[in-house]
């Protein structure tokens, strides 16, 4: 089975976020299942910069307002092949995926992803200008949600519209849509008959998210419990009646992680590794972790690790109300994020406030991240909403219970004997039940009597530390999905 799995980031190469990180590792889950997945994405500057050897591949037209580009065939470093689309006005320039350098978004983000979108259906037609053609193409946020609309509504010839790949639109973040105003449809090559109500129009505006859920085979989101949430607002952002539409063809599937990264018996960023049995070595990446972050190395210090993007939905400004509380006691604090700026503000005032007990990093970097999972005794992910979320699954991995609002992926990812009795039998974390001060303060105060049991403190550790987090179970129910849509496409046609 062939799968073309289109993105506006992939890891290493471009990387802001958990999308980057799911769509290196996927695709390599779903190749050591046999199936021929491919990545799809743009040849921003730093990719072609990281990529290193290219090979073009073929010559794309313009097409209505969309400028003409060159398709290049690079591998990512885990081998997956991936199709670059060379738009130099488009891609080339300096900042990240979506914005420039000091974060606004790039002001033509509707063509640089209607383009990406389009390349995507492209390739996904039979007439395609590649020999190698994909069954599934599954596209991701809003990015790449035209893709699905572009098929659907795609060019016919005589004997009826050209055959084409079956399609799922993945959601990771209903947060983010691709609003637009509704005049760019014409240059995006979008038809009049699709600008209403039940096309790509929501309140006035075209939505790149809005066409994918329309008009994709099959919506899959990023968690079962994300699926259900999404189906009633405010998670659905303004979609749930658009969802609720396709609940038949609406799923989720939990992510997994890329447990050869994320393994601390094999991680070079830090100081010890460890594994089950060698536990007692996480106190020397807590000393290290303390080091590195200027705090007093104090080995019984309850240590609380956080690393996300600084926004309303990670819940930081929790963490951040909460810390006068939270601080009382033999506690540190030690953050990690780059974001919304009056929170990068709030973190780095702490530091000052409380400089032997609260330490932060406001930028991004990844061996800090790996450091702070191996080093911290739990980690803090009180998110207002998760579509998965993966902090929760390394910091299991890695012996460092979770504390997260129950909802999405971490609802789906973290066991709570305590917080759902009758659920599950053993603790892997502890559950919020609201994205609340007060709700925060209670877990961490259940936390916190538990580390002063020492046995308890490593049983939960453990059972964190013993749970499948890797991407092959998940990997195999997509290529469930994948082989159950394209026989029904198979059936259709
Ligand atoms: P989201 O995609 O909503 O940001 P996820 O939990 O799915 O949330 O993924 C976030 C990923 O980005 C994780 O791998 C996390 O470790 C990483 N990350 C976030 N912020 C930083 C940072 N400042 N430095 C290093 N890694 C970060
Ligand atoms: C989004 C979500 C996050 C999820 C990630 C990967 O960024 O916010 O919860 O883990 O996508 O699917």
């Amino acid at each position: 089975l062939k799968v073309l799995f289109v993105t506006p980031e992939c890891a290493p190469w471009v990387k802001t976020g958990g999308l980057g990180e799911v769509s290196a590792d996927l695709p390599k889950a779903l190749r050591a299942l046999g199936l021929d997945a491919q990545v799809l994405m743009p040849a921003y500057a730093s990719v072609l910069l990281a990529a290193g050897e290219v090979m073009p591949m073929a010559e794309l037209p313009a097409a209505h307002g969309l400028p003409a580009a060159r398709l290049l065939r690079a591998h990512l470093p885990s081998g997956v092949p991936a199709l670059l689309i060379d738009a130099p006005g488009l891609y080339r320039r300096d900042g990240g995926p979506y914005g420039d350098p000091s974060g606004r978004d790039h002001e033509d983000n509707a063509v640089r992803f209607g383009l990406l979108s389009h390349v995507a259906a492209r390739l996904a037609r039979a007439d395609s200008p590649l020999p190698w053609q994909p069954d599934v193409l599954h596209c991701n946020d809003w990015p790449t949600a035209l893709a699905p609309a572009y098929l659907a509504h795609g060019p016919s010839t005589e004997g009826g519209p050209v055959a084409r790949a079956a399609t799922v639109m993945g959601l990771h973040n209903m947060a983010f849509q691709g609003l637009f105003p509704l005049h760019l449809a014409g240059q995006l090559g979008l038809p009049d008959h699709l600008l209403h109500m039940e096309g790509v129009e929501f309140w006035g505006q075209l939505s790149f998210l809005k066409a994918g859920i329309q008009f994709a085979d099959h919506v899959v989101t990023v968690s079962p419990t994300y699926a259900r949430e999404i189906l009633s607002e405010p998670l659905g952002c303004g979609l749930s009646g658009v969802l609720g539409n396709r609940r038949e063809a609406l799923s989720g599937i939990l992510n997994g992680i890329d447990t050869t990264v994320w393994n601390p018996a094999t991680d070079r960023h830090l100081k010890q590794p460890y594994d089950a049995e060698s536990l007692a070595r996480k106190a020397d990446n807590k000393r290290a972790l303390q080091q590195r972050m200027g705090l007093p190395e104090d080995p019984d210090a309850f240590v609380m690790g956080m690393i996300s993007r600084l926004t309303d939905q990670k819940g930081v400004d929790l963490v951040i109300e909460a810390l006068p509380e939270l601080l009382k006691g033999r506690v540190q604090v030690v953050a990690l994020g780059a974001g919304t700026p009056a929170l990068e503000t709030a973190w780095r005032e702490a530091t000052h406030v409380w400089p032997e007990q609260v330490a932060a990093f406001v930028g991004f970097d990844e061996s800090l991240a790996h450091q702070i999972e191996a080093g911290a005794d739990v980690f803090l992910m009180p998110s207002r909403f998760e579509p998965c979320g993966l902090n929760q699954m390394y910091s299991q991995r890695y012996g460092t219970p979770p504390i997260v609002h129950a909802t999405g992926g971490l609802a789906d990812a973290v066991l709570d004997a305590v917080s759902e009795p009758g659920q599950p039998s053993v603790s892997t974390g502890f559950k919020m039940n609201e994205p609340t001060v007060a709700e925060l303060l209670r877990a961490v105060g259940r936390a916190r009597d538990l580390y002063a049991d020492a046995g308890s403190w490593r049983a939960v550790c453990l059972n964190g530390m013993a749970r499948d987090v890797s991407w092959q179970g998940s990997a195999a129910a997509y290529a469930d999905l994948y082989a159950e849509l394209v026989g029904r496409r198979a059936v259709a046609c």
